[in-house]
């Protein structure tokens, strides 16, 4: 490919420079090499266009930029360099990915998920049910990425747009049709997600997270909503949008997708229901009821808030052209997402749970599930939480408030403290559990508080170590160090078995 075939693609405002051949595109000057096009962005916290000389000196071919300056700089110095001038970084970086990959997302049908809570979980299970089905499918998510087979590690929950791309072709070369994708609202705000054609949205809840990026709740749904306007493509085909949720029934007004599916568990939340609900540890079954018919589902995953989760890739799988009873069996398949509500391998008849949830409402969630389950055996709630430095501060009591409120005894400590100062955070969050009455053990050390809430449990409690999930790491002032709550717990287990 050239560089004059590039700029057709592209929506410049001006294109220069001589027709040199083109390998790849970049966004990072570091990893930029011979040939490739480098396409300058403003990130969060940088200006690509400060990296300019560099990405050239590594052997950039061209280079794509927002600044006038900068394109009238390389019109004089470096004219074997090809150039182009445009309005929005980011969406080039779209344009210039897609032609140079050979336009990969026009092979795939694209499901993605929106929502605060269950964009993992949704995403995990609509793929494990298309899979049921024989199709090759990619998966590009919080926890992992999939390629047909193959496992790779997630930086982020929705990466930049190139390395999207780049995911989509390398899954088109091995036969892949399907696509499942997780969208945070920073990825849908930031346009990270340019011009990839959705078929399938769906959203699964609203609640007050991450506010210290998007300010309001209205702000934070309108980011959230621009998933169903099309984010720089056409609406999706189908918008899947739970009813239960105060924001999903204010979407299902909005969205003008043709075809809408309403899912929930209240008569009067959608087409798609569940009904006659059984929740076990480690088994979840209900009545699914659709404008088709109705079957029962069982699942082995566990908890009410994986109903949800269940129904919204039901609907999804459906709108995929799955049968129903396809979709029944993909559920009974369903495997467990690493770090969501994972059991903690043991002989004790103590149960350790650790779970992913890191806000006030995943927490109390986590909590009344577990009260559901240990009230059958006459045991308690230990609940182990931390809050994350330099994030939200104002979910710091909150989530003590939530802790506090459904558990039997609280085991405050560290989550992830980055800059702060780990005893600082806890006061914060301290505030909110104190406000319960209930007990509260502090222990800055994550590891030694593992060890103080098991060692705390009696037979049939249910002890859940909240925060972290499948994460490997701490992070801490002056670096990150290797942490795994289910390797700790599981530690704890054997020692005192
Ligand atoms: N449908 C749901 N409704 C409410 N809470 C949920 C739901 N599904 C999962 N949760 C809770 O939220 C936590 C996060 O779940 P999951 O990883 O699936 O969500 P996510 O949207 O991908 O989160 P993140 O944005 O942090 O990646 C779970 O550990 C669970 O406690
Ligand atoms: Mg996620």
């Amino acid at each position: 490919m050239n560089w004059d075939t590039v700029c057709a693609g592209l929506s410049a405002i001006e294109c220069a420079g001589p027709s040199v051949e083109i390998n790849g595109v970049e966004y990072d000057s570091r990893r930029v090499g011979r040939g490739d096009v480098f396409v300058a962005m403003h990130g969060e916290a940088t200006d690509g266009n400060r990296f300019i000389e560099i990405a050239i000196a590594q052997g950039a071919s061209a280079v794509v930029t927002d600044s006038r300056e900068v394109y009238a700089r390389m019109r004089r110095e470096h004219t074997a360099v090809g150039a182009a001038l445009v309005e929005r970084g980011r969406r080039s970086l779209s344009e210039v990915s897609s032609a140079v990959l050979g336009y990969p997302e026009r092979n795939l049908a694209l499901s993605a998920v929106t929502g605060t809570n269950g964009k993992t979980t949704t995403a995990f299970l609509l793929e494990a049910m298309l899979r049921s089905v024989g199709r090759t499918c990619v998966l590009i998510g919080t926890i992992e990425t999939h390629v047909a087979d193959e496992v790779r590690v997630s930086l982020h929950t929705t990466p930049e747009i190139s390395d999207t791309l780049r995911v989509f072709a390398d899954a088109v070369k091995v036969g892949a049709t399907e696509a499942v994708m997780e969208m945070s609202s920073h990825a849908l705000e930031q346009e990270r997600v340019w011009a990839l054609p959705v078929d399938v949205a769906m959203f699964t809840n609203l609640t007050q997270d991450h506010l210290d990026y998007h300010g309001t709740m209205e702000q934070y749904f309108a980011a959230k909503a621009r998933l169903f306007e099309g984010v720089g493509a056409p609406p999706p085909r189908v918008a899947v949008v739970n009813g239960d949720d105060a924001y999903g029934r204010l979407l299902i007004r909005e969205v003008r997708c043709s075809q809408m599916m309403t899912y929930g568990m209240a008569a009067a939340s959608g087409e798609y229901r569940a009904e006659e609900v059984t929740l076990c540890a480690g088994e979840t079954r209900f009545v699914f009821k659709t404008p088709h018919g109705d079957c029962a589902v069982r699942s082995p995953l566990t908890g009410r808030v994986n109903v949800y989760n269940l129904l919204a890739a039901s609907c999804a799988a459906l709108a995929r052209g799955l049968t129903l009873k396809q979709v029944v069996a993909g559920a009974a398949a369903g495997a467990q997402v690493p770090g969501r509500f994972e059991v903690v391998p043991s002989s004790s008849d103590v149960t350790v749970l650790v779970d992913y949830a890191h806000t006030d409402d995943a927490l109390r969630n986590l909590i009344s599930l577990a009260r559901e389950l240990v009230k059958q055996r006459d045991g308690r709630v230990i609940t182990l939480f931390g809050c994350g430095g330099d994030r939200d501060k104002t979910k710091r009591p909150r989530m003590g408030l939530a802790a506090g409120e459904g558990s039997d005894l609280v085991v405050l400590t560290s989550d992830n403290p980055r800059s702060e100062e780990p005893m600082m955070i806890i006061e914060e969050a301290l505030v909110g559990v104190r406000e319960t009455g209930t007990t509260c053990i502090v222990e800055e050390d994550r590891a030694g508080a593992i060890e103080i809430a098991i060692r705390a449990a009696r037979p049939g409690d249910i002890v859940l170590i909240a925060g972290k999930g499948h994460e490997k790491v701490q992070i801490l002032k002056d670096g990150s160090v290797p942490f795994d709550d289910v390797a700790v717990a599981a530690g704890v287990l054997k020692e005192i078995a």
